[in-house]
């Protein structure tokens, strides 16, 4: 991975379609920089790298003053990032480390354009939308316009949070009703209103299922309930939600709403069938209830070909409600909710006032302007499929190579390794996975590992990830799977092509065992038989994705 030095940003900067602007950042970026260098010291001191404490202080003061439910990332030896840039960050020492997971940045850390909109409009002006301001409404007939013409009524807010609780808020008083069928495993917020339907919280937690909260199967064709060799997992995977409708109705409860990340992140990253979300948007209709979209993770452009993920399931599928947030700002607290007149009329009917004191800023809709310029202008959609393309296609040669995957699956730049301990059985791996993370994090990767069994690597890097920020990232995971699987045995001694039928040699006696189980052959990716989902805007191609 080359080098970006925090004094010449840009320099060095890797091939691809978004590195050619790294230039332009460079400049701008120094200039942003330039004040703060001269007024805080030489270079290489502590105070240049925007450091106020040792990190061992930082450490320290953390521990005494934030919650201890406040975790870090890589908890056993934590990072202190004091600067980023594009896809990388660097540390307090200046290291530099490919930010594979952030997407949250989504223009790349800091991009100039962005945090020079914030400059700029907070000189200006900043209040809340109580008065008359262009820039809301002209960040809201912007995102409208990426959004299906029913969707044309927006809610600004300041996480991703606020969004699902206020979408939970118009669906129940859209009909009255309060039941929620939510996915297992889903996750959609931290408040209360979210734990409460957020699977991958409260199962873990303390706290109950509440009564009005239905959880449906993940629609997971690789682990869940219905898998690719199913003749039909969409239709099996809705007719559970139905089931599910028609018991409640038959205890006398009423469904307000569905509620769906159109690719679950937390979960796993699990793209649902091509077909489940139509089936089930018409259950759910026919009981009254609304279809809400979370696209907090996965919305702006990130799987590529669409601006929406819920929207690779083809133009017959409109949901009623979307939630979004994280990219949307860059980094900024940003949120929105989108409905259709029809629902936000009947949430205004009730005559309660929504009011958010921050949301849709002029400042925050200053920067969302700018976020979406930049998705434009440098051509990130595009940059997500190609390299996306390129990391899934690297990233099947290594499953091809290593026992330890049993998945790939993706779309642009969201994508899941699923990491077993025996192909046949899909048995997590979950330690291996952790162990992973911890090794690629010593090769100044950036990854992390979810999922309900914690054993699928994920991958969502800032939507200028180059392709050689890809090879780079499959070369580092290349060697350290080696590693792994040289030490517990399990690697195959003999790979050819990933599309080769298996010859591949188990060490071990279990190894050998599953072999003569009669499975499927093991090496066979299952997810070339899962998901089909649209690929244009037109048809629903084929009955794969392209992992
Ligand atoms: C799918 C999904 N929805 C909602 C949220 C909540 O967003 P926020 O943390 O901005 O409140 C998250 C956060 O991780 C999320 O992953």
């Amino acid at each position: 991975m080359p080098p970006v030095t925090p004094d010449a940003p840009g320099e060095g900067t890797p091939r691809g379609t978004a590195a050619g602007k790294a230039g332009r950042w460079g400049s701008l970026a120094r200039q942003a920089l330039a004040g703060e260098r001269e007024s805080r010291g030489a270079p290489g001191s502590r105070a240049t790298m925007c450091e106020l404490y040792s990190k061992q202080d930082t450490l320290a003061l953390r521990r005494k003053h934030i919650g201890p439910s406040c975790k870090v990332f890589f908890a056993a030896d934590p990072i202190k990032i004091v600067r980023a840039q594009g896809q990388y960050m660097f540390d307090e020492r200046g290291e530099q480390y490919l930010d594979c997971i952030n997407n949250v940045a989504h223009v790349g850390h800091c991009h100039p354009e962005v945090v020079t909109a914030a400059l700029k409009q907070m000189e200006l002006l900043n209040t809340n939308s109580r008065f008359l301001h262009d820039n809301i409404v002209e960040y809201a007939r912007r995102l409208s316009a990426t959004l299906p013409e029913t969707l044309s009524v927006c809610y600004f807010t300041n996480s991703g949070s606020e969004a699902n609780d206020l979408a939970l808020r118009l669906a129940r008083q859209f009909r009255g009703h309060q039941d929620v069928i939510t996915l297992d495993h889903a996750y959609h917020g931290h408040l209360s209103s979210l734990i409460e339907i957020s699977p991958y919280k409260f199962r873990k937690g303390k706290d109950v299922k509440k009564e009005f909260v239905h959880v449906a199967p993940t629609p997971d064709t690789y682990r869940g309930k219905y898998r690719e060799d199913h003749a039909d997992p969409a239709g099996a995977y809705a007719d559970e939600v139905k089931k599910i409708i028609e018991e409640a109705h038959n205890s006398g409860r009423k469904i307000a709403a569905f509620i769906a990340e159109s690719m679950q992140s937390c979960g796993g990253q699990i793209i649902p069938p091509a077909g489940y979300f139509q089936k089930v948007a018409e259950y759910v209709h026919r009981a009254g209830g609304v279809f809400i979209a979370d696209e907090v993770q996965v919305g702006f452009g990130r799987v590529g070909k669409h601006f929406w993920s819920f929207q690779m399931h083809g133009e017959d599928f409109v949901p009623d409600i979307v939630t979004m947030g994280k990219p949307m700002g860059n980094g900024h607290p940003m949120a929105c909710v989108v409905t259709t007149k029809e629902i936000a009329e009947a949430f205004s009917s009730s005559g309660m006032e929504y009011f958010n004191t921050y949301g849709g800023n002029p400042v925050s809709s200053a920067i969302g302007l700018a976020v979406l310029n930049v998705i434009e202008s440098e051509d990130l959609q595009g940059n997500a499929t190609r390299v996306g393309d390129y990391l899934t296609e690297l990233l099947n040669k290594q499953k091809a190579k290593h026992t330890l995957i049993g998945d790939i699956r993706g779309i642009g730049l969201f994508i899941g390794i699923d990491l077993v301990k025996d192909q046949q059985k899909r048995t997590p791996a979950t330690d291996e996975a952790q162990h992973v993370i911890y090794k690629m994090k010593e090769k100044q990767v950036l990854l992390s590992a979810d999922g309900p069994h914690r054993n699928v690597l994920k991958i969502k890097p800032p939507m200028c990830f180059t392709e050689e920020d890809a090879k780079f990232m499959v070369d580092q995971l290349d060697e350290i799977l080696t590693v792994v699987e040289e030490a517990i045995g399990a690697r195959s001694e003999s790979v050819t092509s990933e599309n080769t039928p298996c010859r591949t040699k188990m060490p071990n006696e279990a190894h050998s065992e599953l072999l003569s189980e009669g499975t499927s052959d093991p090496r066979e990716n299952p997810s070339r038989k899962r998901n089909g989902l649209c690929t244009d805007k037109h048809s629903l191609l084929s009955k794969r994705l392209k992992t």
